[in-house]
C-alpha cells in the first residue's frame, strides 16, 4: 500500500442502516442550497419531508456537521407526548451543561443559565420513580428550553416527527414559534422536524402566519446520478472496481433507495472477502452481483412479507378485493411504470363494472405507510410503479402461487429457500429486459 492511501473499514463505507458519512454524496444543488440557506438564516425553522429511505436523516446530519457545532436529535415514536419530547430535549442538553469544556470554550454563557438548568434537573431527580411518568417540573417551559438550546448554540432535530399524534404536533408548532421569536438573541436557535411523508403539512401543523419563517424542504428518492456517485465513492474509498454492468444493475435494483444500493455493494464486498481498503484494486463482477442479490433477498424476506401483507389486508368483506385486483393488474401488464388509464382498462377486461373511484382511492392508499408504501407515484410523469423491484418480485411470486393453488395470500407459506429462488428467477427476467 502506498503510504498515501488511508485504509477504511467496509462497514463505515457502505452503511445501509446508518447515515453515510465517508460515502456521503452531495444531493442535487436545488435541495442542498435550500437546506443550507435555511440553516444559515437566523430564526428560520425547518421541515424536511419526503419518502422513507430518500436520505433525509443522512443529508441533515451531514449538513449539520458541516455548519453547526452541535445538534441534539430527539427520535419521535408513536404515542410520544409533547411533554416527553420536551424532556428528551432537556435531558440531552445535560451533557453540554455539565461538561466543563463547553463552558470554558463559550465564555459568553452565563453561569446563571447553568444554575437554572441544574436546578430544573434536580427537581426532576426528586420524582424519577418511573421514567415514563416523570412529572415535568413547572419551571421547564418551552421558553426556558429555548434558552437552554440557544445559549449553547445547539439546534434541535425532531426525527420521524410524522409519528407524533396531531394534538402534540400543534403544540410543537408553538415551540417553533417561540424559537423564531428568540432569533434576535439566539440566531442559531432552530427546530428541524423530519417526516417520512408527502407534504410538509403532514409533518407539522404550523400557523399560516409562520409560513414566511418555516422552510419546507422536500428530499426526493435518489436519481441514477446520485446513486452512481454512492457506488463510485465506495470504489475510491476501498480501492475496488465494480464492472460497468454491475453498476447499472445495482442502480436499477436500488430504485432510488440509497439504502438498497449500500446493501447490495456491502454484500458484494463481503462475498469477495473485502473488509477494508484493498492494497491492489479488486474488481467485482456479475457473479458477485448475483450472490449479493440472493443474500439481500434472503435477509429482507421478512420486510418484503410485511410490506406485502400490509398492502393486502382486507378489513371487512367488500365486493372487490381492491388491493389484490390492482396489484395483480400492474403485475399482469408487465411494464415497470403504468398510467391510471392503463391499469383501469386492464382491470375492466375481467371486471367490467369496476368503479374508477375504487382505483383512485386504493392507488392512493397503497402509497401510504399503512399499506407498506408498496406503490409509488411519480408526480412528473404521472405514472405508478412498485416501490422496488424486490417488492414487485415478491408480490409476483405470492400472487402467482395463490392464483395457481386457489389460496388466500395468507395461506401461502413457502420455505425461504424456495421463495428466494422464485424471486431471483423473476428478477433475472427483469435484468434480461434491461440489458
Ligand atoms: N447523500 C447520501 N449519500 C450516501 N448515502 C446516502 C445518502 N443519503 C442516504 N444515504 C444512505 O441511504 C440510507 C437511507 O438514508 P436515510 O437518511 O436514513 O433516509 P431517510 O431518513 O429519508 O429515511 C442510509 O443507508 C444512508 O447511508
Ligand atoms: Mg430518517
Amino acid at each position: 500500500m502506498t503510504n498515501l492511501m488511508v485504509s477504511h473499514n467496509l462497514n463505515l463505507v457502505f452503511t445501509p442502516t446508518a447515515p453515510a458519512k465517508l460515502s456521503f454524496v452531495e444531493r442535487d444543488e436545488s435541495i442542498n442550497d435550500d437546506l443550507v440557506d435555511a440553516l444559515r438564516t437566523p430564526g428560520m425553522q425547518i421541515v424536511v419531508y419526503g419518502p422513507s429511505g430518500a436520505g433525509k436523516t443522512t443529508l441533515l446530519v451531514n449538513k449539520l456537521n458541516q455548519l453547526y457545532e452541535n445538534h441534539v436529535i430527539t427520535r419521535c415514536m408513536k404515542g410520544m407526548t409533547f411533554e416527553q419530547i420536551l424532556v428528551d430535549g432537556f435531558d440531552q442538553l445535560n451533557k453540554y451543561y455539565t461538561d466543563e469544556k463547553s463552558f470554558s470554550t463559550k465564555s459568553s454563557i452565563s453561569l446563571g443559565i447553568k444554575s437554572e438548568y441544574l436546578s430544573i434537573k434536580n427537581s426532576f431527580e426528586e420524582n424519577i420513580q418511573e421514567v415514563s411518568r416523570r412529572l415535568v417540573p413547572v419551571q421547564l417551559t418551552p421558553q426556558r428550553l429555548g434558552k437552554f438550546f440557544g445559549e449553547m448554540g445547539i439546534c434541535w432535530v425532531l426525527e420521524d416527527f410524522h409519528k407524533v399524534e396531531e394534538p402534540e404536533k400543534v403544540k410543537i408548532a408553538q415551540i417553533m414559534k417561540i424559537f423564531m421569536d428568540y432569533s434576535v438573541d439566539y440566531p442559531d436557535l432552530k427546530i428541524l422536524a423530519i417526516g417520512a411523508v408527502n407534504t410538509a403539512r403532514e409533518v407539522i401543523k404550523y400557523d399560516p402566519e409562520m409560513k414566511q419563517r418555516v422552510a419546507e424542504i422536500y428530499v426526493p428518492l435518489m436519481n441514477e446520478n446520485e446513486l452512481s456517485k454512492v457506488i463510485y465513492s465506495g470504489e475510491e474509498l476501498l480501492n475496488i472496481k465494480f464492472q460497468s454492468t454491475v453498476v447499472k444493475r445495482t442502480i436499477k435494483f436500488s430504485s432510488g433507495l440509497a439504502s438498497a444500493c449500500h446493501h447490495l455493494c456491502l454484500n458484494m464486498c463481503r462475498k469477495e472477502g473485502i473488509e477494508s481498503t484493498q492494497v491492489k484494486t479488486v474488481t467485482l463482477n456479475v457473479t458477485d452481483f448475483d450472490k449479493a442479490v440472493s443474500k439481500y433477498v434472503k435477509s429482507s424476506s421478512d420486510t418484503l412479507k410485511e410490506i406485502f401483507d400490509k398492502a393486502m389486508k382486507v378489513s371487512r368483506s367488500r365486493k372487490y378485493n381492491n388491493p389484490r385486483i390492482i396489484l395483480k393488474a400492474i403485475l399482469d401488464l408487465g411494464k415497470d411504470e403504468l398510467s391510471y388509464n392503463e391499469i383501469l382498462t386492464h382491470i375492466r377486461i375481467a371486471q367490467k363494472e369496476y368503479p374508477a373511484g375504487n382505483l383512485t382511492s386504493y392507488l392512493s392508499k397503497l402509497q401510504g405507510q399503512d399499506r407498506g408504501s408498496i406503490l409509488r407515484h411519480d408526480e412528473i410523469s404521472g405514472l405508478y410503479s412498485f416501490s422496488s423491484p424486490f417488492v414487485k418480485a415478491y408480490s409476483h411470486c405470492i400472487l402467482t402461487q395463490t392464483t395457481k393453488k386457489g389460496l388466500s395470500t395468507i395461506e401461502v407459506k413457502l420455505p425461504i429457500e424456495e421463495l428466494t429462488k422464485l424471486i431471483l428467477e423473476n428478477l433475472s427476467e427483469k435484468l434480461k429486459a434491461i440489458e
